[in-house]
């Protein structure tokens, strides 16, 4: 029953570029520290370690499906979650993001990442299924970094604005970068393998930081092993999702590298973005997710421009361009999901 609910879900129907009764909202970072109940049942307990129990990780995917009535789940867990399972010693701090402990450099630290099997996440096949019970016609969203935004976090040692010695080794070493990302591209798609396995209906691949990249570059250097991903997991047949931020120059490579939706952010206007992809593919997003500090009435006016420029779209998702702030103010966001599903009931 409930799957072909899921089936004929409003997501996952406009990722198919179906027809849809409102076009469907989920929030990139829906889950997590706007929400007080997050925040009450995260207490004590530090990010990684929350990732590995499934009973957490069900309650908190839950908490915006129950308060805001998205049309999706997001899997809770973390792009650097499978580099944890496979002993990469790193840590996730508050307020700033991964952090490992000794960044990769040179060809001897590639002996670091072994491939990722099913046992090395049995909390996340676990929590998986635990969700798919609950979400009933909801939709779950499984979820991993990509191989250049998780080398970018392994060579840097933690975040970065400007990727120099990741760009160093792109330029410097070119056969060791092959190497990296191959293995990285590997490790990913067992992670994404392992969600859709256990039950998700649709993965999205972060590159967030991809945007650094000028075009020439990331085909050359990065769409190979991105591109590698999307094919490992065709056979499912469940949608794949490909997001960046500042990506605008990229938009037509991140469908290149075999995305079946392409996440924007709120640089590019949809009916641009939708250009610069070309047919064939759905487009997620993309409200600046900065305009839910305004006025409700300047949510809805900005909201009504991605509207505007959504309509003639093959099929589109409503999101934030990226991820949801911590101080944003949780009934913005239910506000939000209502409002698109009533500006766009058929
Ligand atoms: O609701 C969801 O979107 C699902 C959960 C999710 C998390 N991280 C939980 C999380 C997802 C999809 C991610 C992906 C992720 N993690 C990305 C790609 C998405 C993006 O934002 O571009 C990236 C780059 C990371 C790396 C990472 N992890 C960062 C930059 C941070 C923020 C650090 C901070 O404290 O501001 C994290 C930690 C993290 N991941 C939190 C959550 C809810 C906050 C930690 C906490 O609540 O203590």
């Amino acid at each position: 029953m409930s799957e072909d609910a899921v089936h004929d879900s409003a997501f996952l129907r406009a990722c198919r570029r179906e027809p849809v009764p409102y076009t469907p909202v989920w929030f990139m970072r829906q889950a997590g520290r706007s929400l007080p109940e997050y925040r009450k049942v995260r207490e004590g307990i530090p990010m990684l370690e929350s990732c590995t129990r499934p009973e957490l990780v069900t309650e908190i995917t839950l908490q915006p499906v129950r308060r805001h009535g998205v049309d999706a789940a997001i899997f809770f867990s973390d792009i650097v979650v499978p580099l944890k399972a496979i002993g990469v010693d790193l840590d996730i701090k508050p307020g700033i993001g991964p952090v490992v402990a000794e960044p990769f450099r040179t060809r001897a630290d590639l002996a670091r990442l072994r491939d990722l099997t099913p046992e090395d996440v049995p909390y996340v096949t676990e929590a998986v299924r635990l969700l798919t019970a609950e979400l009933g016609g909801t939709p779950l969203i499984g979820f991993a970094g990509a191989p250049f935004t998780l080398a970018s976090y392994l060579i840097e040692g933690g975040p970065s604005r400007s990727y120099e010695r990741t760009k160093a080794m792109i330029y410097g070493d070119p056969q060791l970068w092959a190497d990296l990302v191959e293995r990285l591209a590997r490790i990913t798609s067992a992670f994404l393998k392992v969600q859709i396995e256990a039950g998700a209906s649709a993965v999205q691949l972060f590159d967030s930081w991809a945007g650094a990249l000028a075009p020439a570059d990331y085909r050359r250097y990065v769409l190979p092993a991105s591109a590698s991903v999307f094919a490992s997991v065709a056979e499912y047949g469940v949608p794949r999702i490909h997001f960046g931020v500042g990506t605008g120059e990229l938009l037509g490579l991140l469908g290149e590298a075999g995305a079946d939706v392409v996440g924007v952010d709120w640089r590019v206007p949809l009916d641009e973005a939708a250009r610069r992809v070309g047919p064939g593919k759905a487009l997620q997003g993309n409200l600046d997710p900065a305009v839910l500090f305004a006025p409700r009435e300047a949510v809805r006016a900005k909201t009504d421009e991605v509207l505007a420029a959504a309509r003639g779209l093959e099929g589109h998702v409503f999101n934030l361009g990226h991820g949801v702030m911590p101080a944003t103010d949780p009934d913005a966001l239910t506000h939000l999901v209502e409002y698109v599903h009533e500006r766009t009931a058929r």
